[in-house]
């Protein structure tokens, strides 16, 4: 259903999303074209990916769905050159802050999407929202959700929903990562040494991730399950509490949040 499909910036986000649905078999290099403002990432994305990267605008014409992946600061710049694309051109941006809106206004011919994966889409595990534009249609939904299920999860929300998933799912590896690090310190400080600190800090969170996912079970009652009434878990979560663990999260995500609407409006 794609097409002929353009990504406008292939770095991190935009190459994750291109190499996992290449991988995935749901897009195929002869189809893809990458406009990148370098000419050392379009020479590698052409190396790796066999796919036709260049700094050159495209024919527009040619074009059913256009991925646009640059900075949100930048695609204010980019976007004028792409006045003259095709009415019904599919359009799907994971620029952070920039809203369903405003993407309708610079391109109205357009059909346009929103999306927020974060990074573990690299490894095949994110989570991504995407909400739907105006004039979406369920066949690009559907096509979507494939696109980014083929680096994870996605699901389909309204777009108020994808600015909290923003602040949860979106920010939320950073937050896993000083949670990480700060378990492997704990770890550290009983002696054990860095790397295996680390290994057991990363693996405890994917494994509990794995299980609340695989299970379908509430966090609350998995923790339940390993809290022996008088034993080791459960002081230890009282530690933390007592120290503000819960209303930590909270604040953070809430602060995220809002700075997130603070940002979109500059
Ligand atoms: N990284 C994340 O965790 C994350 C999560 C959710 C959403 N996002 C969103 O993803 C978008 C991209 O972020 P990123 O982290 O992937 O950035 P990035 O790694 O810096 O990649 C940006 C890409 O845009 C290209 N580019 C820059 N200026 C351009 C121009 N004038 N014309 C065409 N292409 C241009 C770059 O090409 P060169 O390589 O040649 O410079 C590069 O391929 C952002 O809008 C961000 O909000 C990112």
């Amino acid at each position: 259903m794609l097409g002929q499909i353009l990504f406008v910036g292939a770095g991190a986000m935009g190459g994750a999303i291109l190499r996992g649905a290449l991988q995935a078999g749901l897009l195929e290099p002869k189809q893809v074209q990458v406009l990148v403002r370098t000419e050392a990432s379009a020479h590698a994305l052409r190396t790796e990916l066999g796919v036709n990267a260049s700094v050159e605008m495209p024919n527009l014409s040619k074009l059913n769905t256009i991925i646009w992946a640059v900075k949100p600061q930048v695609w204010p710049q980019v976007v004028p050159q792409f006045q003259a694309i095709p009415a019904g051109t599919t359009c799907l941006s994971v620029a952070a802050g920039i809203n369903l809106a405003t993407l309708e206004t610079a391109l109205p011919q357009a059909s346009w999407y929103r999306a927020m994966p974060n990074t573990p889409v690299a490894v095949g595990a994110g989570l991504t929202a995407v909400s739907v534009g105006t004039k979406g249609t369920d066949e690009a939904t559907e096509a979507f959700t494939k696109l980014f299920g083929a680096i994870g999860e996605a699901v389909v929300v309204s777009e108020a929903d994808l600015e909290r998933l923003t602040a949860v799912s979106g920010s939320g590896p950073g937050y896993a990562f000083v949670i990480m690090d700060a378990l492997a310190d704990a770890g550290v400080r009983l002696g054990l040494t860095r790397s295996l600190a680390i290994k057991a800090a990363a693996y405890t969170l994917f494994g509990a991730g794995k299980m609340a996912l695989e299970t379908g079970t509430h966090p609350a009652i998995l923790r339940d399950q390993v809290t022996s009434p008088g034993g080791t878990t459960i002081a230890g979560i009282a530690a933390m509490e007592k120290v503000g663990l819960r209303t930590a999260m909270q604040e953070g995500v809430v602060a995220c949040y809002e700075r997130s609407f603070e940002l979109s409006k500059k």
